[in-house]
């Protein structure tokens, strides 16, 4: 299995994903990190692991589906199965979910259905929640919605601030996000409407 991340920021499941490939807890290739912005500090991780990267501007493309198009054309060209979502945030559209069904992956960084959207951690933590959390799913054509695969809760410390609950978070993100792909690589999801189950 060929596969390539999408990531739009820092990288650090990136990272962790790199690390898990290469220890081969991951049994697939990563192929190529994609990256809607230049400046994504992503992009560098992947250069330094000898990855392959692709940056494509947004601004040249008129709708969302005409962006995706251009997208598309590369995944096909490096014969990817299957996709990783790393911190891309840029909502797919219906075009592109279509074109690899069950098979793009996601991290949400709370306890879906609770605080989607692009700052699960913050909306958690300022809405008082005492449990938030780290959701891996299937990307669907609704937002933050598609079947989960995997979740692990976090208890929000008396004394927590955002930034001690983000590392939380990131840490197990870590942890489970390259779990999910491996399984993932195996063939052992099986999905049954909203239920995954490992096989
Ligand atoms: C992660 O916390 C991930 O869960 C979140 O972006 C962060 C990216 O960090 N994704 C979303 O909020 C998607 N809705 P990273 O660039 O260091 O991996």
């Amino acid at each position: 299995m060929r596969f390539a991340v999408f990531a739009s920021g820092n990288g650090s499941n990136l990272q962790a994903i790199i690390d898990s490939v290469k220890a081969a807890e991951i049994k697939a290739e990563l192929v190529l990190v994609f990256s809607n912005n230049r400046k994504a500090y992503a992009l560098k991780r992947a250069e330094e692991a000898g990855i392959k990267t692709l940056f494509v501007d947004p601004k040249h493309y008129a709708t969302p589906q005409s962006y995706e198009r251009a997208i598309v054309i590369h995944l096909k060209e490096a014969k990817i199965d299957f996709i990783v979502l790393a911190g891309y945030m840029k909502l797919l559209t219906p075009f592109f979910i279509r074109e690899y069904p069950q098979k793009i992956l996601n991290v949400h960084p709370s306890l879906l259905p609770s605080f989607k959207g692009i700052d699960g951690i913050k909306d958690a933590f300022t809405y008082g929640a005492k449990v938030t959390g780290v959701t891996i799913h299937f990307v669907d054509e609704k937002m933050d919605h598609g079947p989960m695969i995997m979740q692990e809760a976090i208890k929000v410390a008396e004394d927590e601030t955002l930034e001690s609950l983000a590392e939380k978070i990131h840490s197990v993100e870590h942890k489970i996000y390259p779990k999910a792909i491996a399984l993932f690589a195996q063939g052992k999801l099986k999905v049954k409407g909203r239920k995954v189950t490992v096989e």
